[in-house]
């Protein structure tokens, strides 16, 4: 069993029932989203003989279906005949009517209880010091490292070859360094440069004081800069970058600042260049459990250590990329993850996207 830190504070709010199973989700970035097949396999279900079971439902490593192409987020299916109890986890699930009625419930029950003003204030005004106190509590392994990012995005397989030429790479909301430094450790291209910036200055300590901040094969920088603030990152120029990495910021910011952020992402991106996107989705799991006293506005929260979260829907977050975009895939990932011994159902929703700056025509 795949065993995350626990997020803290946040995970005092989990109902009784589902605390054990929550511990072993991280739920801020929680997103090592590995397929269900090679992630959650317990060792006992793993020494289950198989012999006549297809393979998206085998507990063989061998023979179980893997995920291998973009966007296809795992292919564990579930369909009327089988057993949900019979694994970990289940691609694609979603929600039956009951969960959904259940989710309305929470949110009418959530926003009946919003943050105080007090604390809405609190929590927006210098949200970067909240995250500065979560990198001071936290080590920098609490975020799984995005090893399936070269896997979802080929392009960084093409900006990280020996022969790619001078490519810049800027990371938004880089935290510790969980994508970054694994781009780095497969990185062959001399001429690869990452800015991994972040607004919180105790990431960047974090990451520059990193071993692997010292990079074997091309550069790599972790800069303090606020993606929704006026000026662009030190030493980016507008049109400077050929792809932006976006995991589980855009969900960190006020509503009120996606405009900016999406501007400051047009104006540093060349023509052409990428966003490669991935974040919470509407009626994740962690959405559906928060308690009383962290509404901040509809799919808006405030966690137990005073960091944001917003959950987004396909249709809003295509909206806010067209303008200056080509949305080239958006999709919903959708995880079913079971206990199994304790017969519960939790549903994990997630975003991810790809985005092209159009070019501009004279
Ligand atoms: C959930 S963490 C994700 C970290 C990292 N992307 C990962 O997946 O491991 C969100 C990160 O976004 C950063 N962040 C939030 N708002 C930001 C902003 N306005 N500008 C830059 N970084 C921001 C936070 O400091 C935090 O490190």
């Amino acid at each position: 069993m795949i065993m995350a830190p626990d997020r803290g504070e946040e995970d005092d709010t989990a109902p009784e029932d589902v605390a054990d199973d929550l511990s072993t989700l991280n739920l801020n970035g929680d997103c090592n989203t590995l397929p269900v097949s090679e992630k959650f396999e317990s060792d006992e279900a793993l020494i289950q003989p198989e012999n006549s079971v297809p393979p998206h439902l085998s507990h063989d490593p061998a023979s179980n279906a893997k995920r291998s192409d973009p966007f296809q987020f795992g292919q564990r299916y579930l369909t009327e005949t089988d057993d949900v109890f019979a694994f970990n986890a289940w691609d694609h699930v979603v929600p039956d009517a009951a969960h959904y009625e259940y989710s309305e419930t929470q949110y009418a029950a959530q926003r009946a209880s919003p943050v105080s003003d007090f604390d809405r204030n609190r929590f927006n005004t210098n949200p970067e010091k909240w995250w500065d106190l979560f990198y001071k509590q936290k080590t920098s392994t609490f975020f799984k490292d995005r090893k399936w990012l070269l896997q979802e995005f080929p392009v960084l397989h093409d900006i990280t070859r020996e022969a790619a030429g001078p490519q810049t790479l800027l990371e938004i909301g880089a935290g510790a360094g969980n994508t970054a430094f694994p781009i780095m450790r497969l990185n062959a291209n001399p001429l690869l440069n990452v800015v991994a910036a972040d607004f919180s200055s105790k990431a960047v300590e974090t990451m520059r004081n990193a071993e692997e901040y010292d990079a074997k094969i091309g550069t790599i920088r972790a800069e303090a800069w606020d993606a929704a603030g006026e000026q662009l990152p030190d030493g980016l120029t507008d049109g400077s970058v050929d792809v932006v990495i976006m995991i589980f910021i855009f969900s960190a910011l006020n509503p009120t600042q996606w405009a900016q952020a999406v501007t400051n992402v047009t104006r540093l991106l060349k023509p052409g260049g990428y966003v490669l996107f991935r974040d919470y989705g509407r009626g994740d799991l962690a959405q559906v459990r928060f308690k009383s006293g962290r509404w901040m506005g509809e799919n808006f929260y405030v966690r137990g250590d005073g960091t944001r979260v917003y959950f987004f829907d396909k249709e809003e977050l295509e909206q806010l990329w067209t303008k200056s975009f080509e949305v080239l895939n958006l999709d919903v990932d959708r995880r079913l993850i079971v206990n199994r011994q304790r017969k519960l159902k939790m549903y994990r929703c997630w975003i991810q996207g790809r985005f092209q700056k159009i070019p501009v025509v004279d």
